[in-house]
């Protein structure tokens, strides 16, 4: 064990484990004494570590400027860019801007991603992995960022219901969920249909855990559009429920990473007018679910 994990109180264990619904495992984990900005090579692997055992881990008054978010994020794998390139940093593309606020009549970020359960990138041929969120302004009620578990949703599932959905697949499709307008056709390009398990093994841990996407783009597969659409709703709905949730409530200087193959997360609302809300996030593309 290194020494920032035993700093953040975490017990050793070895990869790949298949138990990590032992004893310790907390979603949402805070760690500390860990300087995101200034991590070697052993901090980096216990922060992994910590990841993949927790999921969502937190870390308090951290200061990261664009350059260093992304140093850090590229730690876990290739960034992806987010679709809405008017809101990403000029410097640093893979860095979208979210944010409620206008300047000059104009708005400086994405005002509207992430107020859905979802998971990063499920549209994508590979999805997400990690994501950062770095908090500049956050207002003092609301705009909390909820997480659901999803191996914990998984294990609950009865027997019955587990062989039901055991190799079921799911289609992720933007062009549908935007076939009224709201992406260009350039936005539509670069995420084509695709068909993702709705079982998925996490490529790093072993475990399985549901992998539902978002209610507005997942269709299971081997029904009607309708149906398939109803299905996931019905499936997100169970995934999402109280216990198997973390909320985070925000502070300035916080920094949020969490582990895509693993939970689903979504914004939760805020007073929009009183309030001003800004983070910085990356993402990190992992491989096509299996
Ligand atoms: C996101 O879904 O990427 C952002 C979540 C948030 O703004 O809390």
């Amino acid at each position: 064990m290194s020494d920032l994990a035993a700093v953040a109180g975490m017990a050793p264990r070895d990869f790949p484990f298949a138990d990590l619904s032992l004893a310790g495992r907390r979603m949402g984990f805070e760690a500390q004494g860990i300087t995101l900005e200034h991590l070697d090579d052993a901090g980096f692997a216990a922060v992994e570590e910590m990841l993949l055992t927790h999921s969502v881990i937190v870390f308090r008054n951290q200061a990261l400027s664009p350059e260093a978010q992304v140093r850090f994020s590229e730690r876990f794998g290739p960034l992806e860019v987010s679709l809405y390139r008017q809101f990403t940093n000029e410097s640093f593309p893979p860095l979208l801007v979210i944010s409620n606020v206008k300047k000059d009549g104009k708005p400086i970020g994405a005002a509207h991603v992430g107020k859905r359960w979802h998971t990063d990138f499920s549209f994508m041929e590979l999805c997400g992995y990690a994501t950062i969120l770095y908090g500049i302004e956050v207002p003092p009620v609301g705009a909390d960022t909820a997480f659901a578990d999803m191996y914990a949703a998984y294990d609950a599932l009865d027997d019955a219901t587990k062989r039901e959905i055991d190799g079921m697949q799911v289609l992720h499709s933007y062009r549908l969920r935007y076939k009224d307008g709201g992406l260009s056709a350039a936005q539509l390009d670069r995420c084509p249909d695709v068909v993702h398990p709705l079982v998925r093994t996490h490529p790093k841990t072993g475990r399985k855990a549901l992998f539902l996407g978002c209610v507005e783009s997942a269709f299971a597969q081997g029904m009607s559009l309708e149906d398939g659409n109803a299905f996931m709703r019905r499936m997100i709905a169970f995934a999402t429920q109280d216990r198997f949730v973390y909320s985070h409530k925000w502070r300035v200087g916080d920094v949020l990473v969490w582990d895509n193959a693993a939970v689903m997360h979504t914004a939760t609302p805020f007073d929009e007018a009183k309030y001003n809300r800004t983070l910085h996030r990356t993402s990190t593309i992992g491989g096509r679910p299996f």
